[in-house]
């Protein structure tokens, strides 16, 4: 069917209706909503793998489920999700196969791109990765002086940064305590110079990971730090070998480089660069938590893939938090999502998702090229809860915007804490419990009154309540219980593009900065004339090179 025979989102009639059924539910109030179904807590939570996910704090009633789901089924998303699964071309702006799942798909899966099955390829990277990991680990491989490495410097940006970096941190209790991890991707020097001034370079193995090899920030980086390598090793081009292996697709650009090509890990273009860490792009993380964890990791990716792929609409988790967003987004004009992990190691996870989410479907036409008429993806943030709670949490409990939130939270600690310490974990858990529940309910101004509070100050005290949330819990932060929460985030995108008709899987909108940062450069260092400058930019580069002194 072309473009114009299909029928728009927002002309559907399930579109129409839940439009409608929100006019109907006007104020809803959770308060009522709790009230008038004491079994709602216990209906409207779903337990996947690990994951024990309370849906019940939502401005949702079993309609509205029951009209999202099919304003799923009409917009195709199952069809689009056997697509993905099957290795159809579903990125179509950049004719791609979109196989993240086939990565942690078992050795005896098949699964074919261009009729060749897949599988056998990304079970032999991991073969490779884990002898590489295991020599890193154990000291056999040695660097150009004979030394064992004890740092490893994973330099990529976007994807193939963000990933393995949260990852290092989420499960820093299970890596090798011996050794250090340290990640770079910004181009400015400074973030180069700091992972790098205290090390001994004999000692230091740099990953240099980067789908394409093009990307102008890592490979100026990885630039700069074979010039630190080889200066401070006092050697010569053969010393690149034991010190810098690659993770990419290019093996051309690889070479270029440098990287003798039996160091390079290889991943292929179906895999997207914001869900590639589970592919060669998780080497530094295979080094830091072992092979054996690694596997565990991407084993919890698969339950939640399998979960996704064959759960009835009515107990799918992704479907279910995908379709809780466009609640929110599309008729309830939420701009925004906040993820507040209650988890010191998740610190980086919602940078993560940031590029998964954002990146995703941060898009503005539909999949035939036709603007929508819809809000697609909403700005992703938030930081660890408790810190929040003494930042932005005021916000979220008492100022004028309509913030959807996750909270994530674990009931064990996973480091060998101190008893002292370890006791602090209800602390953070009740911290978790009473952010949701005052959210959720408020606090009228009777209930402020009865405090004896002065009347003057009473609408100062109210807490509306109403904000809604989704509460994930699981036992602890294992590899396994990593994996299950991303592939469930994963999804989830997934899900809303395929609503919002929109290509979650190319980023067209990244091109042009890095096309005008080339042009702008050499105006910056040359002084060259730069035609096509805009009065503000050119202005603004003139006092630069005053300001530089040039
Ligand atoms: O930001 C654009 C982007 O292409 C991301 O999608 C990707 O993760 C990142 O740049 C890094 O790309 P590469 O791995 O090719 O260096």
């Amino acid at each position: 069917m072309n473009a114009e025979g299909r029928s728009r989102l927002d002309q559907r009639a399930e579109w129409t209706a839940l439009s409608k059924h929100r006019e109907q539910l006007g104020e809803v109030r959770l308060r009522e909503l709790f009230e008038g179904d004491p079994a709602r807590a216990d209906r409207y939570t779903l337990r996947v793998g690990d994951l024990h996910l309370d849906y019940s704090k939502h401005l949702v009633t079993d309609e509205t489920l029951g009209l999202l789901r099919e304003l799923a089924a009409a917009a195709g998303v199952s069809e689009l999700r056997d697509a993905m699964f099957r290795g159809d071309k579903i990125n179509i702006t950049e004719n791609r196969a979109v196989l993240h799942t086939a990565l942690r798909a078992p050795g005896s899966a098949v699964v074919h791109v261009d009729r060749e099955n897949v599988v056998p390829g990304v079970h032999a990277v991991l073969t490779k990765m884990a002898t590489f990991s295991e020599r890193v680990r154990s000291g056999d491989w040695k660097g150009h002086t004979g030394r064992r490495i004890k740092t490893v410097v994973n330099i990529g940006i976007g994807g193939s940064d963000l990933g393995p970096a949260m990852a290092y941190e989420a499960l820093r209790a299970y890596t090798h305590r011996d050794m250090q991890f340290r990640f770079v991707s910004n181009v400015d020097g400074a973030d180069l110079h700091e992972a790098v001034r205290d090390l001994d370079p004999a000692e230091t193995l740099f990953v240099i990971a980067s789908k394409t090899f093009t990307t102008i920030e890592t490979i100026t980086n990885a630039t700069s730090a074979r010039d630190w390598l080889l200066t401070g090793l006092h050697a010569g081009e053969e010393a690149v070998a034991k010190h810098f292996v690659a993770l990419s697709t290019n093996a051309r650009k690889v070479a270029e480089f440098g990287i003798d090509p039996t160091n390079m890990f290889e991943f292929w273009d179906w895999v997207g660069g914001r869900y590639s860490f589970d592919s060669a792009i998780g080497l530094s993380l295979m080094i830091a938590i072992g092979q054996e964890r690694f596997r565990e990791m991407l084993a919890g990716f698969h339950l939640v893939d399998e979960h996704f792929r064959t759960a009835p609409p009515e107990e799918n988790a992704p479907l279910l938090l995908g379709l809780l967003g466009i609640w929110y987004g599309n008729f309830w004009d939420a701009q925004s999502h906040a993820v507040l992990p209650y988890s010191h190691y998740l610190s980086r996870f919602t940078a993560y998702l940031q590029q998964l989410d954002m990146e995703s479907n941060g898009k503005s036409v539909d999949r035939d090229g036709r603007p929508v008429g819809w809000q697609t993806g909403p700005v992703v943030w938030g930081t660890p809860g408790t810190n929040g709670q003494h930042a932005y949490y005021q916000l979220l409990h008492q100022g004028t915007k309509m913030i959807p939130v996750d909270f994530i939270g674990f009931a064990r600690p996973v480091a060998d804490l101190r008893p002292g310490l370890v006791a602090q974990h209800d602390l953070l858990m009740a911290n978790l419990f009473a952010q949701g529940q005052a959210l959720a309910f408020g606090k009228t101004p009777d209930e402020v009154r009865a405090e004896g509070v002065a009347e003057e100050l009473v609408p100062h005290k109210t807490f509306q309540g109403n904000h809604p949330s989704t509460t994930i819990l699981a036992t602890e932060l294992s590899p396994s219980v990593l994996g299950q929460l991303i592939a469930l985030y994963e999804h989830k995108v997934f899900v809303q593009g395929a609503v919002w008709n929109i290509d979650s899987f190319d980023q067209w909108g990244v091109e042009l900065g890095k096309l005008l940062a080339k042009r702008v450069e050499p105006a910056l260092t040359e002084g060259a004339e730069v035609a096509g400058l805009d009065a503000s930019t050119a202005g603004l580069v003139a006092t630069y090179r005053e300001m530089r002194g040039r």
